[in-house]
């Protein structure tokens, strides 16, 4: 099934990704994770993300996009995906959808992980002490909530519009928030 997770950062995408993972064996695709691995691999493209995702902005649509496109074209994409951080914003959604039907392909749903602003910033604050994240410092983390509630929170619409949204509570057990999500996916199980 081809399936994108939305939600503030700290919501817990890539946790609930990572099992998703193993539950519907199709890839993880995260761009934030491709991003990371270019500026630790110092690529070009990784010299000139590395200070735009330290402060918390947004990487240019133009290259985000090319990064996606290139590993859509693996053939572990073809039974489906797991999308997490992108699209973030509006331009994304419809570049998404304009590359999905152009290889034959459309989104199933989209679910979005609800989690108040303040538990939000505490788990981060965790990670920071545990991981030393870089764009999990105080500064990077109220800009990140900014330009998710400025750019990406619409997005959110773009879905609900398309009929594929299931809006979900983020807060919970690791266990219970994957649980409502399986919930969620149930009718598509069957989705080649
Ligand atoms: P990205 O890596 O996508 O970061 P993010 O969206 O800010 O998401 P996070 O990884 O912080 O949070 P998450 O929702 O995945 O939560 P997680 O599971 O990790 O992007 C990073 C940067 O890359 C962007 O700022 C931008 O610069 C750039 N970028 C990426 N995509 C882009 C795009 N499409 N366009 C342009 N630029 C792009 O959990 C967070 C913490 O909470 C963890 O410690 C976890 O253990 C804990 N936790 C999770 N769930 C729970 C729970 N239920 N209970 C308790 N703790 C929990």
């Amino acid at each position: 099934m081809r399936l994108v997770l939305l939600g503030a950062p700290g919501s817990g995408k890539g946790t609930q990704a990572t099992r998703l993972r193993e539950h519907l064996q199709v890839p993880h695709i995260s761009t934030g994770e491709l991003l990371r691995a270019a500026v630790a691999a110092g690529t070009p493209l990784g010299l000139q993300a590395k200070a735009i995702m330290s402060a918390g902005n947004l990487v240019s649509d133009e290259i985000v996009l090319g990064m996606l496109e290139e590993r859509f074209q693996r053939s572990d994409t073809v039974h489906g995906f797991i999308l997490d951080g992108y699209p973030r914003n509006l331009s994304q959604a419809n570049a998404l959808d304009v590359l999905l039907d152009r290889i034959g392909q459309s989104m199933d749903l989209a679910i979005q992980l609800e989690v108040d602003q303040e538990l939000l910033v505490a788990r981060l604050a965790g990670r920071a002490q545990a991981e030393g994240r870089a764009d999990d410092s105080p500064e990077a983390v109220r800009n990140r909530l900014r330009v998710y509630e400025e750019q990406t929170a619409p997005v959110v619409d773009h879905y609900r519009t398309q009929g594929k949204l299931a809006h979900l509570d983020g807060v919970g057990s690791l266990d219970d928030v994957f649980t409502r999500i399986l919930e969620a996916i149930s009718p598509y199980a069957d989705v080649g």
